[in-house]
């Protein structure tokens, strides 16, 4: 008989934070990839709106639609058997009410299929937060360097650098947990300041350019796999050269056609 592999639910997350156990998400943004992320055994997919960036060529993440992010997270729901997949709610799906936010999320849970949704900002979405928790909506945060306020930053710059902004990022995630999320997101912030979080939440953090002590740590996969080359952030570890690989295997296969 085959055996019913059993996906990751959200309580699961807060229960490995007290026991010590590392979360382990990566981005995808397809069926095939994401197959080969769960026989790595990763426990959260994030089909990330850095597709934007990474999948459709945009510069930023600005451009991507609900349309995109409900073909995509279909696309990976269908790759997965036990990780659970987090959809994120692009640029100006959340920003505008709350009624709207919670439309959107529908969309990519019922549509999409997706288990949870992450969204941007602090204080700024604590509102939509806590609409969207009430009715039952799981919903990640994201702090520190938040992609999609890209042009108010003047850049993809790490966050934290003053007493002040590092205050203000500690005080949203406080918020961000009380509005009812289930995990955070710190992306590109000192590795102290991370720390400082992790221990005041109950709920888990997944760092991004965070350091060592959150809970869990999240890359997106074409930089961890040595596909994006000089384009991936300084902190994005590469664990492959897959890049590299690809170039070499259609070399072959062209100089194998030609001659
Ligand atoms: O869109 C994305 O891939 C993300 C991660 C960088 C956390 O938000």
């Amino acid at each position: 008989m085959p055996t019913t592999v059993r996906r990751v639910r959200v309580p699961q997350l807060a229960a490995m934070k007290r026991r010590g156990e590392k979360i382990v998400m990566v981005t995808a943004y397809d069926a095939t990839f994401a197959r080969l992320f769960e026989r790595a055994g990763v426990d959260l997919m994030l089909v990330g709106d850095s597709l934007g960036m990474v999948v459709e060529g945009h510069e930023n993440t600005l451009p991507v639609t609900m349309e995109a992010m409900i073909h995509h997270t279909r696309a990976v729901v269908r790759g997965t058997q036990r990780a659970l997949v987090v959809a994120d709610m692009p640029f100006g799906s959340y920003q505008t009410s709350a009624d709207e936010a919670v439309a959107n999320a529908v969309r990519l849970m019922k549509e999409g299929g997706a288990d949870a949704v992450k969204l941007e900002g602090g204080e700024s979405s604590e509102a939509v937060v806590r609409r969207m928790s009430a009715c039952g909506i799981p919903v990640m945060g994201h702090v520190g360097l938040t992609p999609q306020s890209v042009k108010l930053l003047g850049g993809f710059r790490a966050q934290g650098k003053t007493e002040e902004e590092r205050e203000r990022i500690f005080h949203d995630a406080r918020r961000l947990e009380h509005a009812g999320v289930f995990a955070v997101v710190l992306e590109s912030i000192p590795e102290e300041l991370a720390g400082k979080i992790t221990e005041a939440l109950s709920v888990p953090t997944i760092g991004i350019g965070a350091g060592k002590s959150c809970d869990g740590q999240v890359l997106v996969c074409y930089d961890l796999l040595g596909l994006t080359g000089d384009e991936a952030p300084p902190f994005a570890k590469r664990y492959g050269e897959l890049g590299e690989a690809v170039v070499s295997a259609v070399s072959a296969y062209a100089a194998e056609v030609r001659g």
